[in-house]
């Protein structure tokens, strides 16, 4: 019969040598020393090391010896001190329970990898077997991590008068953005649900009610193609706040990421966050989300090079271009392989190149210095701060976007290689007035570049039907080390701008009132001005444990093709399913 445990597997102490205590875990090893045998008991509070005698209790000692692996064990014994045999790099590691009985409680097979803190199976392996991988210390520790900080938001939220409230997940589908995830109706033939790409609609609803300050920790689901910080079902910290300004909601996202990475890690981040227009995150970065860690920033050197002699330069400045530059220090450190991987990386990212200066002691070296004047070079040095013993890198392309983009894709690689980003480093940053929408090419129309829902600045709403690609949003993103870690923006509370900005995107009225009459019809209501924000939970674990995906940071995650690979979803269903659900399998 099992009893329940005096304490856990990281509790015992030096203070504790002389207790009778009972102990459950798993059999992280067993060690046979002939006389002697030591079980390391284990579970998510530590390792507990267990001796058996055999000359004093040869009944333990003969089942302890015959333990597999990982099987469960109850331990009961008394606390001694393990003298000059003490462990120092664990927490039990001064004492161990000399055992005086041992159960076993249940009986683990062969694994089909170590329980590790480092283990080379496959992820294949580890996910089809994720229960197992959940033992492991760094997974355990990242789950535990996540439970911490779920708490520790609430705590905050709570605390600043929010109300946690649960919006649906059968919903109405309104692709915009991502695609949806569909739900057939059983009791409505060929009618669908979508599952929620965020609670959106619904919270801003919830503004309309009253409700003033929500929050959730909401699961989304965006049928998107995955990467290692994107996963089909995720998680947001998602709120909303009636008569916000943007000041007010960097204010309260601000105290809340201090409060977290106070408690749950130790750190003191320094608020308030640095503030950056979208225009100059991508001037001098060519990034929406800046990695700030590191300077290297981005020049503009168009026209500095428009009557250069080199014909990249001027050709892509004659087509209304754009020539940005950074400076790398140490250049004899590059090698022609080291700048063969940086081109790879431009021309990945969509530059036709990257032209490569070094500038030696005896002139300057790369792939087009003999097409440049020495007048040229003095400029373009002059503009880059650039003394002998650095290389200057350059993209110029006829596409201003993409010859910022390439660069700053060159730069972060550049900033690995040099070792600039630092994991301990904390880099909060706003990035502010994304422009209201983008071209899609696709649909060749403009797009929300946030959602639908977020206000134009004021001042640009002359000019929401007539130029509509100038107008700028008042939306901002939070962006830690380069990585987006939430976004959000003041939202429109008057239909008629709501109509408005729908017809900017070419969405008729009859196609809006299909999609979102719900919501024009509420604001017609007395809507109040509101605004929030939703920050994703899985992306901030990451990046407070240092992860290198999201996968490490969810239970049970999806593989980047979307499935499971523990249970075997998605799968097939029986005809009798479908037939309930009016669906046949076009083959
Ligand atoms: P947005 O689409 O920017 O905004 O999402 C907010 C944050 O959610 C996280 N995120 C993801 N995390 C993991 N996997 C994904 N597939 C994924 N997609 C998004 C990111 C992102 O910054 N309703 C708005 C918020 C608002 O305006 O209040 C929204 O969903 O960290
Ligand atoms: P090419 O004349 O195409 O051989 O280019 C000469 C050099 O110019 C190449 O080795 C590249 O280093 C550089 N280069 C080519 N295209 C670009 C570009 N779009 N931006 C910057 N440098 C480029």
């Amino acid at each position: 019969m099992e009893g329940v445990r005096t304490h856990n597997c990281g509790e015992l102490r030096a203070s504790d040598i002389g207790s009778a205590v009972m102990l459950q875990g798993w059999a992280a090893s067993v060690r046979d020393h002939g006389g002697c045998a030591f079980i390391n008991l284990r579970d998510r509070f530590g390792t507990t090391q267990i001796k058996f005698d055999s000359a004093t209790n040869p009944d333990a000692f003969a089942i302890a010896v015959g333990v597999k692996a990982e099987s469960v064990v109850e331990v009961s014994g008394t606390v001694v001190s393990r003298g000059a045999n003490a462990n120092s790099r664990i927490p039990t590691g001064e004492i161990e329970v000399d055992a005086g009985s041992i159960i076993v409680l249940s009986v683990s097979r062969p694994l089909p990898f170590p329980i590790a803190d480092e283990v080379d199976a496959q992820e294949v392996t580890r996910l089809t077997y994720r229960y197992l991988d959940l033992r492991r210390g760094p997974l355990n520790s990242n789950i535990v991590m996540r439970s911490t900080v779920c708490k520790l938001i609430r705590d905050y939220l709570q605390g600043q008068d929010f109300l946690e409230i649960e919006t649906p997940i059968l919903m109405k589908s309104t692709p915009e953005g991502a695609r949806d995830f569909l739900v057939p109706s059983r009791v409505h033939p060929g009618q669908f649900y979508a599952l929620p790409q965020s609670p959106q609609t619904f919270k801003q609803l919830l503004m309309v009610s009253g409700f003033d300050r929500y929050y959730q920790i909401a699961r989304c689901f965006r049928d998107e193609d995955l990467r290692a910080d994107r996963q089909p079902e995720f998680t947001q910290i998602d709120m909303e706040i009636s008569f916000a300004v943007p000041e007010l909601i960097y204010a309260i996202i601000e105290g809340m990421l201090k409060h977290v990475w106070k408690h749950a890690l130790g750190i003191d981040v320094q608020t308030p966050f640095q503030r950056m227009p979208y225009s100059e995150a991508m001037e001098r970065y060519g990034s929406d989300k800046p990695d700030l860690r590191f300077g290297m920033q981005m020049v503009t050197i168009t026209e500095l090079v428009r009557n250069s002699g080199f014909k990249v330069f001027t050709d892509a400045t004659a087509a209304g271009g754009v020539v940005t530059a950074i400076k790398v220090p140490e250049a004899e450190k590059w090698s022609r392989k080291d700048i063969d991987g940086l081109t790879q990386v431009a021309t990945d990212n969509g530059a036709k190149g990257l032209a490569w200066f070094k500038l030696a002691p005896d002139g300057w070296q790369g792939s087009a210095a003999k097409f440049l004047s020495d007048e040229d070079k003095a400029v373009i040095a002059g503009a880059m701060q650039a003394v002998s013993g650095d290389m200057i890198l350059v993209v110029a392309d006829a596409r201003p976007a993409k010859a910022r983009q390439a660069m700053g894709a060159v730069r972060l690689k550049v900033g690995d290689r040099l070792g600039l980003r630092d994991p301990k480093k904390m880099a909060f940053l706003w990035v502010t007035e994304f422009p209201m929408f983008e071209f899609d090419e696709e649909s060749q129309r403009p797009v929300a570049t946030h959602h639908p829902f977020t206000s134009p600045v004021p001042d640009d709403l002359p000019i929401l039907e007539s130029d509509p690609l100038k107008v700028r949003a008042r939306a901002y993103d939070v962006v830690l080390n380069g990585t987006e870690l939430g976004g959000g923006s003041i939202r429109i509370h008057s239909s008629d701008v709501q109509r408005r900005v729908f017809k900017a995107m070419r969405i008729s009225d009859e196609a809006a009132r299909v999609k979102f009459g719900f919501l024009l019809d509420a604001f017609e209501y007395g809507p109040p001005p509101h605004g929030g924000i939703a920050l994703g939970l899985d992306r901030m674990i990451m990046l407070m444990t240092g992860a290198p995906s999201i996968r490490d940071v969810i239970a049970f995650p999806k593989t980047t093709s979307a499935s499971d690979l523990m249970t075997d979803s998605p799968s097939d269903v029986d005809d009798d399913q479908l037939r309930d659900l009016h669906i046949s399998i076009r083959k």
